[in-house]
């Protein structure tokens, strides 16, 4: 790639010279230089940079990610998910005395005012604990009126602590409600992640004894899902912030983001397939069916990475270290030979479609006895770190305003208004 791009207006023969920066980026403000009604049209953002950015670098044909530079593997061999989140949050791996004060500020948040547990108790019998979830964070908004203060650095922080702390007691409340299981109040002597098990699936023991394998499984997963730079639930956090409206507000457009199925929907989506094939010798016609259009292969595909994206082959790894603690899941061998047959066909190969991180995410929930339902809670407790890591860098950079895309109007142009009785 040259240093510049030249770009010709072939009418009026002007030309400008823009520099090409970081990443292969070039400043759309060139193309007003050479005429102001001049704009990209890019529906769903498939080539426009909107921000820079220090958090996440993905490099989606090598298959690389890597937090604030460290790359995921290390990261998920040898870190913890809130040493993640810090990390995320503040640029630099916490020393012992900052991660200690930030385990402890996010153990003595956990709990939630009574009135957020009412709120919750109230939904209908079968709500799903990811639309409870999103409404609950929502709610947060009307408990801390505080957080509205968002260019109070102290109040910033207060909110990050909340939510990150937070997160994990509304995924188990909402579990709890949809179950009709009483809720569990956090036991704040226990990790981040063991915690969260413990508000899952205690019963009536005094103390929850925690599977120190799935624990530090579910850790890793955090880990993994912690972010993903400019994904649609971060985008939709970013421009919700842009406005300036408090974090749980934003945060909550980012949840209803990654509900959908093209998003963190897909791990459920995921086993929703795997058990619709129902068997290895059914996969065949089940890949020709993606072929001719009629089905997705869920947790395939993804709009960066054009290889193996490397959290999923971490996470078939960890698959295997679970599967020999509680069992293997049955829709494994599903997985593993529709992976082989896409891999080796050439309606994946040609279009670059590859295992995602969601492929094998939901195998190892459902193995470790979370339902379906959680799949995509299970997402957003650790996405919740990559939002506020966003959030936060939004809220500093002075070249960001608030988001407003322009548009193509294709729509009727100017006609009269015509009368009911004339129409
Ligand atoms: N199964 C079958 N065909 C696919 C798939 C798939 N999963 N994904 C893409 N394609 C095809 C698509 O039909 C298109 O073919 P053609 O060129 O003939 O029209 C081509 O590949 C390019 O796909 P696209 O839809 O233009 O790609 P995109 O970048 O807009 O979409 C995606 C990315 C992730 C939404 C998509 O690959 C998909 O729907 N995957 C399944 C859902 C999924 O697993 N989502 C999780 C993503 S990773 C975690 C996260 O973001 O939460």
């Amino acid at each position: 790639m040259g240093e510049t791009v030249t770009i010709t207006d072939d009418q009026s023969g002007r030309s400008v010279k823009v520099p090409i920066g970081p990443d292969g980026t070039i400043p759309s403000a060139a193309l007003r230089e050479l005429d102001p009604g001049l704009r990209v049209y890019d529906p769903a953002f498939v080539s426009t940079a909107s921000c820079a950015s220090s958090i996440t670098y993905v490099d989606g044909d090598r298959g690389i990610l890597r937090y604030r530079g460290y790359p995921i593997e290390q990261l998920a061999e040898q870190s913890s998910y809130l040493e993640v989140a810090y990390l995320l949050l503040h640029g630099e791996l916490p020393d012992k005395g900052q991660f200690e004060a930030w385990r402890h500020e996010i153990s003595i948040h956990t709990y939630v005012h009574e009135n957020v547990k009412h709120f919750m108790q109230q939904f209908h019998y079968d709500a799903h604990p990811m639309g409870i979830l999103v409404s609950t964070v929502a709610a947060l908004s009307t408990f801390y009126p505080d957080a509205k203060r968002i260019f109070d650095r102290d109040v910033r922080a207060k909110q990050i602590v909340r939510l990150i702390a937070k997160m994990p007691t509304l995924a188990a409340f909402a579990h709890r409600f949809s179950v009709g299981m009483p809720f569990v109040y956090p036991d704040n002597s226990l990790d981040y992640t063991s915690n969260f098990l413990s508000m899952m699936w205690r019963v009536a023991e005094p103390r929850f004894e925690v599977d120190p394998v799935l624990a530090r499984a579910l850790d890793l997963l955090f880990i993994l899902h912690a972010d993903h730079e400019q994904n649609c639930s971060t985008t939709a956090m970013r421009i919700v912030a842009s406005s300036h409206a408090d974090p749980y507000s934003a945060a909550a457009a980012a949840a209803a983001a990654l509900y959908g199925p093209l998003h963190g929907g897909a791990n459920e989506a995921v086993i929703q397939m795997l058990e619709r094939i129902g068997s290895v010798d059914r996969v065949p016609a089940f890949i020709d069916e993606v072929k001719r259009g009629e089905s997705r292969l869920m947790g395939f595909g993804h709009r960066v990475y054009k290889n193996y994206d490397p959290r999923a082959r971490i996470i078939k790894r960890t698959a295997d270290e679970v599967f020999a603690v509680v069992g293997s899941n049955p829709l494994l061998d599903i997985a593993l030979a529709l992976e082989e047959v896409a891999l080796s066909d050439d309606y994946f190969i040609e279009r670059r479609l590859y295992p995602n991180v969601d492929f094998y995410s939901g195998m190892i929930y459902q193995a470790a006895g979370f339902p379906r339902e959680m799949f995509t809670v299970l997402f957003a407790i650790p996405r919740t770190a990559g939002w506020l890591a966003h959030w936060v860098e939004l809220l500093s950079d002075p070249s960001q305003r608030i988001a407003r895309p322009r548009q193509q109007y294709v729509g009727p142009s100017e006609r009269d208004y015509v009368g009911l009785e004339a129409r």
